[in-house]
C-alpha cells in the first residue's frame, strides 16, 4: 500500500518538477496523468525457480512474490495465473526457465520466455499448443538462441486527434511502456510542432513520433542507434502508407559529424542533406540525455522538441539550450505512476539576435 493517493503521488512529483525547472521556465507545464491501472503494455517477471511464482524486485532490490499485478495491462492481467498454472504443471515449460517478457497491444500478446538450457524440438511442439491453447504468440530465448514459434511482433493502433496510426511491435526494441501516456506525448508533439519546412528526429526508435507528425513536415529525417527499430521503423511507414519520411540508422554521435561534414558515412549514400531545409529538430534520447557534440548541433535549429524520461538530464541540456533558445512550453507526462520517474516534454524556440 502506498501513503499517498495516485493523485497526490502526481502532485508531490509536479511540485518537485516546479521547483527543479524554477529558473528555466516560469509558465504552467501541461500535466498528463496516467490510468490508475492497468496502464503497463509490457511488463518482465523473473520465475522463482522452487516455488515458480512470478516475482519482481522492490526498490531494495528484494525479490516479492507477485500474485495480482494491478499495473499491467488488462490482457497481461487476465493471462498471468493461466500461464501460471501452465507453468507449474508443465515440465517442458518450467525446465530452467528464469525470466518472463510480456508484451501487449490493443488485441495480442507476444510472450518471450528465457531460459538457462538450449531448446530443442520437444520445447518447440509443447510451446506451439501452449500458444494456441492462450491464443498469444512465444518466442523463447536462451544463450544465443532465439526461436521464433510464428513470429515475433505484434499489431499495435494508437489514436492521435482522432487518426488511427497502426504498428508493428518488435519484441527486443525499444517500446514506450504505458500506452495512454505515449498517446498523449505525441498528440501533445502533434499539437505543438510548427507546420512547415522539414523536421530532423534523432533517437526515433521504431517511428513512434515520427509516424504521426510526418504530416505537419514536407519532409523528415530520422536516425536512431538500433538496427532493430530502423527495420521495424521502415515497416511502420510502409504500413501507414507514409512517403515523406526517411529512417536511417545511426548514431547522434554519428549524425552529428555528417551533418558538421567531419564524415562521409556510406549509410547516408541515398539521402542529400543539404537539400532538406530543417527548421525543426525532434529529441527523445536516453536516460543520459544528449552528448555535448549533438547539443551543439540542436542549438543551431529554430525549433526544439525535447522529449525527456530523466529531468535531471533535461535539465543540463535546457541549461545549455537557453542560452540561444526561450522555452515556449513544457509538459510534465506520468508515463511511470507509483515510481520516481517522470517524463517531460519542452519547446524551445531560437532568440532572436
Ligand atoms: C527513449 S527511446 C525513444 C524512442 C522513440 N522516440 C519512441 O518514442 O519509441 C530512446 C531511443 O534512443 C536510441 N539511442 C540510444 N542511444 C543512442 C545514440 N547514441 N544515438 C542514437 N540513438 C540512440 C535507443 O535505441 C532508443 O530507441
Amino acid at each position: 500500500m502506498f501513503e499517498h493517493s495516485y493523485e497526490e503521488q502526481l502532485r508531490l512529483k509536479e511540485e518537485e518538477i516546479n521547483q527543479d525547472f524554477d529558473d528555466l521556465f516560469s509558465g504552467d507545464k501541461d500535466v498528463f496523468p496516467s490510468l490508475e491501472e492497468n496502464f503497463r503494455i509490457r511488463a518482465e517477471f523473473k520465475i522463482g525457480s522452487l516455488s515458480q511464482n512470478y516475482l519482481m524486485m522492490d526498490f531494495d532490490k528484494n525479490f516479492l512474490d507477485i500474485d495480482v499485478c494491478h499495473i499491467v495491462d488488462k490482457k497481461i492481467l487476465a493471462l498471468m495465473p493461466l500461464l501460471n498454472l501452465e507453468i507449474k504443471n508443465n515440465d517442458i515449460l518450467k525446465n530452467k526457465l528464469f525470466r518472463l517478457e510480456f508484451l501487449t497491444s490493443r488485441d495480442e500478446i507476444l510472450l518471450t520466455l528465457i531460459y538457462h538450457r538450449k531448446l530443442d524440438k520437444e520445447w518447440e511442439d509443447e510451446m506451439k499448443s501452449l500458444s494456441e491453447k492462450l491464443n498469444i504468440y512465444i518466442i523463447g530465448r536462451s544463450r544465443k538462441q532465439k526461436v521464433i514459434l510464428s513470429r515475433d511482433y505484434i499489431n499495435e493502433s494508437l489514436f492521435i486527434n482522432g487518426n488511427e496510426y497502426k504498428y508493428f511491435l518488435q519484441e527486443n526494441t525499444f517500446i514506450q511502456p504505458n500506452r495512454h501516456i505515449n498517446e498523449k506525448i505525441i498528440s501533445w508533439l502533434v499539437d505543438n510542432a510548427p507546420n512547415k519546412d522539414d523536421l530532423l528526429e534523432l533517437y526515433c526508435g521504431h517511428g513512434n513520433l515520427t509516424i504521426p507528425l510526418a504530416k505537419n513536415f514536407n519532409r523528415v529525417l530520422a536516425t536512431e542507434i538500433s538496427k532493430g527499430s530502423i527495420a521495424n521503423a521502415k515497416k511502420n511507414l510502409e504500413l501507414n502508407n507514409i512517403k515523406n519520411v526517411s529512417f536511417v540508422k545511426m548514431s547522434s554521435e554519428e549524425f552529428t559529424q555528417a551533418m558538421n561534414k567531419q564524415r562521409e558515412f556510406f549509410r547516408l549514400k541515398d539521402v542529400s542533406l543539404d537539400e532538406y531545409n530543417f527548421s525543426t529538430i525532434l529529441i527523445d534520447p536516453p536516460r543520459a540525455g544528449v552528448d555535448e557534440k549533438t547539443i551543439k548541433l540542436i542549438s543551431k535549429f529554430e525549433n526544439i522538441m525535447y522529449i525527456s524520461c530523466s529531468p535531471k538530464s533535461l535539465k543540463r541540456d535546457l541549461l545549455s539550450l537557453s542560452k540561444t533558445h526561450s522555452i515556449k512550453k513544457m509538459a510534465i507526462f506520468d508515463q511511470f505512476p507509483y515510481t520516481k520517474h517522470i517524463e517531460m516534454g519542452a519547446i524551445l524556440k531560437i532568440k532572436p539576435d
